[in-house]
């Protein structure tokens, strides 16, 4: 394919962001609703997601912070509990205020304590999302004593999600920001009822990136990435085109104090260039052609909404990615902070 110079898709949705909430959700709800129609927002705020009068609340809240001229739509997800009731989900539901539940199994990431601590606890829960149609995304992580932090998708896979797909064929599932050949494999072997979303960081950095010459806290994020051999993969199936991959930044601001510090949090924030880091990745992979589908056309058909009307423009230019983004006292870094991007976002 000839290298384009300019890009025009139809408005794009990101199926994964963490907005936060206060001086943070201020700062960065902005960057997400320029580039993008609507985002699906993670529910791990403190205390979590888990009412639809909260999620009302929460959304209202990032309505304001992005104003309406931005004509941006949060989709609200409940995060599931032991103690989930099914039928405040399906109300939710069903007054279009949660787009879909959220599992974390416990203690597996960022706010995830109050997450699943046995699926089969939830399993009443998820025979009612499968009736109502009503998808359940995941973080595919086990964790526990003797599991590798390397293999922890791996093995949720085996343990967890293979057997929750066979025990639910009809219940849509979407697995969250996948790192893994195993991941890649295991979606384009399940049920069209099985999608992934995957992000531009995985596709662009490996684990070496985290200890190259030391540290690299901004690097850090969970799932870990993985090996050159999952990153690959995963280019593979992003550029595809196949419906079962679609766009989730897993944008994840923390303050810079708490990523640099002795017991840095997990979280790698992308929001301010997310479209340019993927066009950069489905341009060196040949495939803005692709591009489309996997941005604007496949998540969409898989949660059944209609795509966006409009659309979006990315021109080949140099683009700095700025040091800081401020958000009240506390600043957040980007994702290749002060390096440059080879695709700038035109609106
Ligand atoms: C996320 C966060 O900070 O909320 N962190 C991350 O590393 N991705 C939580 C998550 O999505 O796992
Ligand atoms: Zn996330």
């Amino acid at each position: 394919m000839a290298a384009a110079n300019a890009l025009t898709i139809r408005r794009p949705d990101d199926w994964h962001v963490h907005l936060r909430d206060g001086a943070v959700l201020a700062a960065v709800a902005p960057l997400t609703a320029r580039q993008f129609a609507r985002a699906v927002v993670m529910p791990n705020l403190v205390p979590p997601v888990t009412s639809v009068a909260v999620a009302r609340a929460y959304r209202k809240r990032i309505l304001d912070a992005v104003g309406t001229e931005a004509g941006f739509t949060p989709l609200m997800t409940c995060y599931l509990t032991d103690t989930a009731d099914a039928d405040e989900i399906a109300r939710g539901f069903e007054e279009t205020v949660f787009a879909a539940v959220k599992l974390y199994p416990a203690h597996a990431t960022t706010n995830s304590d109050a997450g699943v601590t046995d699926i089969a606890t939830v399993h009443g829960v998820l025979a009612r999302l499968e009736k109502i149609g009503m998808p359940l995304l995941v973080h595919g992580e086990t964790v526990g004593a003797g599991i590798d932090v390397f293999d922890r998708e791996k093995v949720f896979i085996e343990r967890t999600l293979g057997p929750l797909v066979e025990k639910f064929p009809g219940l849509k599932i979407v697995f969250e920001h996948i790192t893994t050949k195993e991941a890649v494999d295991f979606v384009r072997a399940a049920p069209a009822s099985v999608a992934a979303t995957v992000t531009a960081h995985h596709l662009m950095i490996n684990r070496n990136a985290i200890f190259e010459g030391g540290i690299r806290p901004h690097y850090y994020c969970l799932p870990i990435a993985k090996r050159e051999q999952d990153r690959r993969a995963l280019r593979k199936a992003a550029v595809s085109g196949e419906a079962k991959f679609f766009l989730g930044t897993d944008t994840a601001p923390h303050a810079v104090s708490a990523k640099e510090t002795a017991c840095g949090c997990a979280g790698i924030f992308t929001a301010v260039n997310a479209l340019e880091l993927y066009a950069q990745v489905f341009d060196e992979e040949n495939a803005l052609d692709k591009f489309e589908a996997f941005a604007s056309r496949n998540g969409p058909a898989f949660y059944g909404l209609p795509v966006n009307e409009g659309t979006v423009t990315l021109t080949r230019a140099p683009t700095p990615v700025p040091t800081d983004i401020k958000a009240g006292s506390e600043t957040v870094r980007p994702f290749l902070a002060d390096e440059t991007l080879s695709w700038r976002f035109e609106g």
